[in-house]
C-alpha cells in the first residue's frame, strides 16, 4: 500500500508573507489532496513535541520563537508516496541552496537570523507522519 498522509505545514513566515495559497497549489498542481486545513496560533507544548529531535540544538530556541511569531496553516495532504513526494517539492532545509523549481528555493531566501525561516514543513517518515497529525489535528 503506496497511499499515504503527510503533516505541511505553511510556516508563519510564509502566512505572513501571503504564500499560503501558492504553497496550497502546488500541492494540488502535483496531485495531491488535501484532507484537513487549519489556521491557527501554535502553542509551545505542541512545538516542543513536534522538534522533539532537535532539542539541544543551537537552533532550537529560535525555532521555537519563530514558530511561534505569528499564526501558521497545518494541513493533512494524501497521495502515494506522498511524504517523499511532498518533501522534494519542499527543497532542502536551506532556502539559499534548495532547487530553484521547489517551493524553498523559489519562494524563499536567507534572512541573516539564528533559525531558516523556510516557509513549509512537511514529515519525513510514516511514524514521523503519525506522530505530527496527532499533535496538530489529534
Ligand atoms: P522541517 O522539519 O521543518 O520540515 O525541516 P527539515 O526537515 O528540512 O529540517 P530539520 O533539520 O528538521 O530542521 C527543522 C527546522 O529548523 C530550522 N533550522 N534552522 N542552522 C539553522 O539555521 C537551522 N537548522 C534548522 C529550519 O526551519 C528547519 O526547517
Ligand atoms: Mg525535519
Amino acid at each position: 500500500m503506496t497511499t499515504e498522509r503527510t503533516l505541511v505545514l505553511v510556516k508563519p513566515d510564509g502566512v505572513a508573507r501571503g504564500l499560503t495559497g501558492q504553497v496550497l497549489a502546488r500541492i494540488e498542481a502535483k496531485g495531491y489532496r488535501l484532507v484537513e486545513l487549519r489556521l491557527l496560533h501554535a502553542e509551545r507544548a505542541q512545538l516542543e513535541q513536534h522538534y522533539a529531535e532537535h532539542q539541544g540544538k543551537p537552533f532550537f530556541e529560535p525555532l521555537l520563537e519563530f514558530m511561534l511569531s505569528g499564526p501558521l496553516v497545518a494541513a493533512v495532504v494524501e497521495g502515494d508516496r506522498v511524504i517523499e513526494g511532498f518533501r522534494s517539492l519542499a527543497g532542502a532545509t536551506e532556502p539559499t541552496t534548495a532547487a530553484p523549481g521547489t517551493i524553498r528555493g523559489d519562494l524563499g531566501r536567507d534572512w541573516g537570523l539564528a533559525v531558516q525561516q523556510n516557509l513549509v514543513h512537511g514529515s519525513d517518515s510514516p511514524e514521523s507522519a503519525e506522530c505530527e497529525i496527532g499533535i496538530w489535528f489529534g
